[in-house]
């Protein structure tokens, strides 16, 4: 008998959303005769029930395009129970027989709790930071390191011709991975993460460690959420939390540089990557892995595996029980931020 499946995406957006979502309407509908509904931006239009059918035309030309055709949005919808009793209220006025989320920790969280209270619910891994636990890598984070490694490129050619230490700010709010992708890849002489709460004294005797050896320039990447050793708060740049209680970041390479700037004597600058890491069209890399996480996810719904995330492991996509990938994030191993230290300086 042909079900009706909602799909919606959640959170920070980034590219491949769209090629999940064209996976899983072309083989829910050609193999399974499912019936699509889009939910608008996020868990806001379960809320505001706020929905499109999806067919075919929806997703025709969309394997390339960034973003997401059914919007996003932070909104936590089991925020409290008024708001979770609502969700599943809407949930059964849309009379959906199971809901596909698309999300990182916060929309996966939300997705387990609203499970547990009888949502039949299959989820997908998503986002830039690759901080997902149980899934080798959540499509996003590809795109968001070629990005991140194009733009060190560019600012070794300026740092050298000016005998600056170029400090580039990339995306990663607890782990630290696309700083340390993008900054081995790109050569960086010293990259800071968030799971390493790092000494200035230790950056400045890198930087002058170069100087000795005629290299009057560096290039040190940081993660959003690094900070110095006991000053957790210190370079945080607004008290805004969103709907999930995250605090708006972004800023530590300007606070970061002012210090440098004092303890070296050299110039600095700083260029903060931002929202362009999850912009724009992904790598085929994370058009192959979206696509992979979709069919897994219409098949899982197939089967009634309700309660189960898609998960890269090595290079076959898995079921794997959403409540084991929510514990905690996924963080980056020493041993990795070792083979990183290699090359410092
Ligand atoms: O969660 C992905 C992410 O890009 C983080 O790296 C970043 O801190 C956050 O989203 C930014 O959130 P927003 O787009 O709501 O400003």
């Amino acid at each position: 008998m042909s079900k009706r499946v909602g799909i919606l995406t959640g959170g920070g957006d980034c590219p491949g959303l769209n090629a999940v979502i064209r996976a899983v309407l072309v083989k829910g509908i050609r193999n399974y005769n499912f019936k699509f509904i889009g939910i608008k931006n996020g868990w806001s239009g379960l809320l505001d029930f706020e929905w499109e059918n999806l067919d075919r035309q929806s997703i025709s030309g969309i394997i390339h395009r960034g973003g997401t055709i059914l919007g996003t949005s932070r909104t936590n919808p089991v925020k409290n129970p008024e708001v979770k009793a609502l969700a599943m209220e809407n949930f059964k006025k849309l009379r959906l027989d199971a809901l596909i989320t698309i999300g990182g920790e916060d929309t996966l969280g939300a997705a387990m709790e609203l499970y547990q209270a009888g949502i039949n619910i299959v989820a997908v891994p998503k986002t830039i930071d690759n901080d997902v636990a149980g899934t080798d890598y959540t499509f996003g984070f590809d795109t968001a390191v070629q990005i991140a490694t194009e733009a060190i490129d560019r600012l070794h050619t300026t740092a050298e011709s000016h005998n600056r230490i170029m400090i580039l700010e990339v995306m990663g709010r607890h782990a630290g991975w696309i700083a340390i992708y993008s900054g081995i890849a790109g050569g960086a002489d010293v990259i800071l993460i968030p799971e390493v709460p790092f000494e200035l004294e230790d950056v400045v005797q890198v930087i002058n460690a170069r100087r000795e050896r005629g290299r009057s320039f560096s290039i040190v990447v940081i993660a959003e959420g690094a900070c110095p050793k006991g000053k957790k708060d210190a370079y945080l740049k607004t008290d805004k939390v969103d709907d999930f209680g995250h605090v708006q970041l972004g800023g530590v390479a300007v606070a970061l540089a002012k210090d440098l700037e004092k303890m070296t004597g050299l110039d600095c600058r700083t260029t903060i990557l931002g929202h362009v890491q999850r912009g724009g069209s992904p790598t085929a890399f994370d058009r192959f892995l979206a696509t992979r996480y979709g069919i897994c996810a219409v098949d899982m719904v197939h089967k009634e595996q309700w309660g189960y995330m898609a998960a890269l492991r090595g290079t076959e996509i898995v079921p794997v029980l959403l409540e084991d990938c929510i514990k905690a994030e996924k963080t980056v191993p020493m041993e990795l931020y070792e083979v990183a230290k290699v090359f410092f300086g």
